[in-house]
């Protein structure tokens, strides 16, 4: 299956960055791309206009870096998910862990945020991740599955829905899991995840979408994104620069 690649620009780039990128991305990926990959820009949401004309004539989809659960109100300073559908994403981060730990979301407020994201036509990218505490505490699995109970909403089905597994520790430090323990934790929200949401088959099991994320790098992506169980992934501070992201790119299926 074609993997996923998605840019968080977290709340970096401004309007002649962003003209610079995409014109760098569209030429690096070619003019015969048709989106065999799916590539996806998360800028911040001021941006997503002027990238959704800069990159009009490509595959490459945009997604928001949040959303709020209501579709609309009075919600000073927060944005909504039919307005970002309405921009032209295809995608939305949820409990981003920087979101989880600056902003108060708890996995209550990812469900509904996720669950207004579907309702909105987007695909929600739930974020999960343990921190170094609780790695040190052997604690992955079990804080992993439990954001994954309650993070996900009622009824989805797995092509609604991606999500990424960025261990908190390893975002923004350049410190990964081995690529042993990123296959051992894929595997583990797979299984859970099917459970679930009661998917039996392995072919209903295969679309269940995880990234991985925390510090991918031209000189790592090739190696994680070949680890069983590993989507795609979800790339911070190296998105930034077209020739990094676009290398990442093309290190994977
Ligand atoms: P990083 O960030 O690639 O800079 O570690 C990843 C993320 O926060 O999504």
């Amino acid at each position: 299956m074609a993997k996923l690649y998605i840019a968080n620009w977290k709340m970096c780039g401004e309007p002649a960055m962003a003209l610079q990128w995409a014109e760098a991305m569209v030429r690096l990926l070619g003019a015969t791309w048709q989106g065999e990959k799916q590539v996806v820009v998360c800028p911040p949401a001021p941006l997503l206009p002027l990238l959704k004309s800069a990159l009009s004539a490509s595959s490459i989809a945009l997604g928001g870096q949040n959303c709020h659960a209501q579709p609309e109100g009075a919600y000073t300073g927060e944005i909504s998910a039919p307005l970002l559908r309405a921009v032209g994403c295809d995608y939305v981060l949820v409990g981003h862990s920087e979101r989880r730990a600056l902003c108060g979301e708890t996995s209550e407020i990812v469900r509904q945020k996720a669950a207004r994201a579907i309702a909105s036509g987007l695909i929600p990218v739930i974020c999960i991740g343990e921190t170094a505490q609780q790695r040190a505490e052997g604690q992955t699995l079990e804080v992993i599955q439990q954001q994954i109970d309650e993070s996900l909403p009622e009824g989805a089905s797995a092509q609604h829905f991606v999500l990424a597994y960025e261990p908190v520790w390893a975002i923004g430090s350049g410190k990964v899991p081995t690529l042993d323990e990123i296959a051992q934790v894929h595997a583990a929200i797979i299984a859970h995840v099917a459970q679930r949401i009661g998917l039996a088959s392995p072919a209903e099991i295969g679309q269940v979408t995880v990234l991985y994320g925390g510090s991918v790098k031209p000189d790592n992506a090739k190696d994680i994104l070949a680890v069983a169980g590993v989507s795609g992934v979800l790339v911070g501070g190296a998105s930034l620069k077209a020739d990094d992201f676009y290398t990442i790119v093309e290190s994977g299926a």
